[in-house]
């Protein structure tokens, strides 16, 4: 029987320059969508598809991320005696069982490849997921769910894969294709961040992966790679050479990109749009907004 994967990491140590001056003091995972943080989405996805041990990689000013999954006596208690029952169990779903978080820290930002590594004493020999949480995916499956139940059939190792246009894959790491079977694709080899005339495809690794122990090892050995980061692409793609099962996953859903402000705030939009609450006083300003550019043009 294949292990299940029951571990997820979730790397949230880099600096979040891109939300400056915000990320000075807020981690970038704390910025809300809506009213939930980019963290919650990510937890929700992983607990959907199983997981029950969460690992988060921080780093210095990252507190704010731990409180968050504490328990907040006095706030319950509050709601509790306004017999604010809704909100009461809004806050539930932050709280996190005794033990079934683990915080390790990675004291320099070397990279997402070192960021995973810094996990590696608390995953022993056994399959494992890692979550990006500024990858936002919204479906009617949530992908790492997806991901599960594919990797139950091929095991090795998997990672989220999504199409995106050819001048784009400077921004991602990009899958060297052998085989495709539906959603299922082979790979030999992963490239960081190509050129569009040297990318082997335009398939790209998204946020989610489910990973074989062998990744640490090679990460172990691994020298930085591109933008003097070390790599997880590299690590994970040392394994499809040396013909060990790599696989990409052509989920389905939407991601956004919230590492960026454009996704954000896409998404934004996008889950606001989703809520009865805020569905169609949204949707009136933004006709109204739209209808404004339209008259500018
Ligand atoms: P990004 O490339 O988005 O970097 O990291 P960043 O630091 O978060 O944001 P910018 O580019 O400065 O705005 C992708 C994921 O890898 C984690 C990040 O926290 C994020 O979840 N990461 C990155 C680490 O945990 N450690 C690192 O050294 C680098």
């Amino acid at each position: 029987m294949r292990k299940k994967v029951t571990k997820a990491i979730f790397p949230v140590a880099g600096l979040g320059t891109r939300f400056l001056p915000a990320t000075k003091s807020i981690p970038k995972e704390i910025l809300t969508l809506v009213d939930r943080p980019l963290i919650q989405y990510a937890i929700d996805e992983a607990r959907e598809a199983g997981i029950t041990e969460f690992i988060f990689v921080t780093s210095r000013g990252k507190s704010a991320l731990e409180d968050y999954f504490d328990h907040n006596p006095q706030l319950e208690q509050e709601l509790r005696k306004k017999g604010k029952e809704d909100l009461l169990s809004t806050l539930k779903t932050t709280n996190m069982d005794s033990g079934a978080i683990a915080y390790i820290r990675q004291h320099k930002p070397m990279g997402l490849g070192h960021a995973v590594w810094c996990a590696r004493r608390l995953i022993a020999n056994e399959p494992f997921a890692v979550i990006l949480p500024d990858d936002v995916i919204s479906g009617d499956t949530p992908c790492l769910k997806q991901m599960v139940d594919a990797y139950a059939e091929t095991g090795g190792n998997m990672v989220a894969a999504m199409e995106v246009p050819r001048e784009k894959t400077s921004s991602y790491g990009v899958l060297d294709i052998a085989e495709e079977n539906g959603p299922l694709v082979s790979v030999k080899g992963m490239v960081e961040k190509p050129k569009a005339e040297d990318s082997p495809s335009n398939l790209a690794v998204i946020g989610r992966y489910i990973l074989t122990p062998n990744v640490l090892r090679n990460l172990n050995k691994q020298k930085s790679g591109s933008g003097g980061e070390i790599q997880l692409t590299d690590a994970i793609s040392v394994e499809a050479q040396a013909g060990q099962n790599v696989y990409g996953y052509r989920f389905n859903g939407q991601r956004f990109d919230c590492g960026s402000k454009v996704g954000f705030l896409q998404a934004t939009v996008a889950f606001a749009l989703e809520r009865d609450d805020l569905r169609d006083d949204l949707a009136a300003y933004l006709s109204e907004v739209s209808g404004y550019d339209k008259a500018a043009q």
